[in-house]
């Protein structure tokens, strides 16, 4: 992290030779909350970006966070962001904060407000020179050293964000955050799954256990918290102690191919009250009336020995199309599935034209489906209820359903029991 020690000597020269220009071109360019993405990837490679987590907040998201308070930011308020590397949603939320006339003024004010932790020294001493620079960019007159300045935003500091406790945390009215999303070890006590998960569910939890009742909390999350089966557990904890709302973000930007969500709201206890998905109103779902499983054929492991049957998989499954007609053939002694049933692939991306991309597979034998395909059989088993099941993959219904539910890229079978098959109650 010390590459971005080169980027803080520019901001401090800037400080030092600062001509009460305010609102100039550099100026402006050094507390863009766009811009500092390049720097740190002109610094960082992806990899050491990835293993730490470091991927700064752009404009359109540092707004929408700060818009999700739903409590006013004012000078009373003590706002926190755990992990603030370089200090972007600090500097949005000073956005929210007067300016007076003169810099030691305005930082004594800002400072009594902002606190931020991060692991690293370089992105801490960025952040606070960033939120200096922003007084002067709001028109605040220099009248102080930069040490005076910074000693001002002593809240503002190196210090492990999951060592932080609720008697640290005690007046903290607003918390903001886009923690990392790396892979960490689950902690061994109160958690709810074992093994690597992602840093921003365990920062989170950590935060809703130890802040203030009623402190309020808006929070940029990768989508797998929202939409993952794997976090099942973590959203009925979340669920029962934070009283809110999530917002779909599409990417975090376009450099970093990672969905997002805001979840904003209040900790309140015994509450019960986080929409995670749209409301659907009461509807039929498709496991009342298919049975849903991943093809049981893994091609690089199951040994080629056994009776040789009609073999599907994503490469010979035409879209849209029905297959009565085999021409790969392959042994395998695991379980074969009886037509009719109709296939989709396990990969897909929120940008594809259709999520669920299916093939009707009909016929008289037994056939090997490949494990990159999901089944879907129908109970009455008829080529008609297949048929049916095509119209509705091909729906905008069915896309929003799968694109609200799960943006990351692999279909679960849990996700396509789910899918909305008739409406019964129309909202
Ligand atoms: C995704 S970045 C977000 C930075 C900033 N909040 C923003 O939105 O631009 C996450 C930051 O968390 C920091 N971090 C990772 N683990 C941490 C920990 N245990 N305590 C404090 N900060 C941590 C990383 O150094 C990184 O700067």
């Amino acid at each position: 992290m010390n590459q971005f020690n080169a980027h803080n000597y520019a901001l401090r020269d800037f400080f030092e030779f600062f001509l009460d220009d305010h609102g100039s071109r550099e100026l402006k360019e050094m507390v863009d909350l766009d811009s500092i993405d390049g720097i740190l990837r002109k610094c960082l490679s992806i990899e050491e970006m990835r293993e730490a987590g470091s991927f700064f907040t752009g404009q359109r998201l540092s707004t929408a966070a700060v818009l999700g308070f739903t409590k006013a930011i004012t000078l009373n308020s003590v706002v926190l962001d755990p992990t603030c590397g370089a200090g972007n949603l600090l500097i949005e939320v000073s956005r929210q904060l007067g300016v007076e006339q003169s810099l030691l003024s305005t930082l004594t004010a800002w400072g009594a407000v902002l606190r931020g932790y991060d692991l690293h020294k370089s992105f801490i001493e960025a952040a606070k020179l960033r939120i200096v620079l922003e007084a002067l960019n709001r028109g605040a007159e220099k009248d102080c050293s930069l040490d005076s300045a910074l000693q001002l935003l002593s809240g503002i500091k190196v210090k492990d964000a999951m060592l932080v406790g609720r008697v640290d945390l005690a007046d903290v009215t607003h918390v903001i955050m886009n923690p990392p999303f790396s892979n960490w070890k689950s902690p061994k006590i109160n958690f709810w799954k074992t093994g690597k998960v992602n840093a921003a569910s365990v920062v989170f939890e950590h935060y809703v256990r130890n802040l203030p009742l009623m402190c309020q909390i808006s929070a940029i999350l990768p989508d797998v918290l929202r939409s993952g089966s794997r976090y099942e557990g973590w959203r009925g904890f979340i669920s029962q102690n934070f009283c809110g709302d999530c917002e779909l973000a599409g990417l975090f930007n376009a450099k970093t191919d990672v969905d997002v969500f805001l979840l904003r709201g209040a900790l309140k206890s015994d509450c019960n009250d986080v929409s995670w998905f749209p409301r659907l109103g009461d509807y039929i779902q498709l496991s009342e009336q298919f049975d849903v499983c991943v093809g049981p054929l893994v091609a690089y492991r199951d040994p080629l020995i056994g009776l040789s049957h009609p073999y599907i998989h994503s490469k010979n499954a035409p879209l849209w199309k029905t297959v009565k007609q085999f021409d790969e053939y392959r042994q395998f002694p695991g379980r074969v599935i009886k037509p009719p049933f109709v296939v989709i692939r396990r990969t897909s991306r929120p940008d594809d034209k259709y999520r669920a991309s299916g093939t009707i597979i009909s016929g008289k034998m037994p056939v090997a489906v490949e494990n990159h395909m999901i089944v879907i059989k129908p109970k009455r088993a008829t080529l008609k209820e297949c048929r049916k099941l095509l119209k509705i993959f091909k729906s905008s219904l069915t896309n929003d359903f799968l694109n609200d539910r799960i943006r990351c890229r692999h279909l679960t079978v849990g996700i396509v029991n789910q899918i909305p098959i008739i409406r019964a109650i129309p909202l």
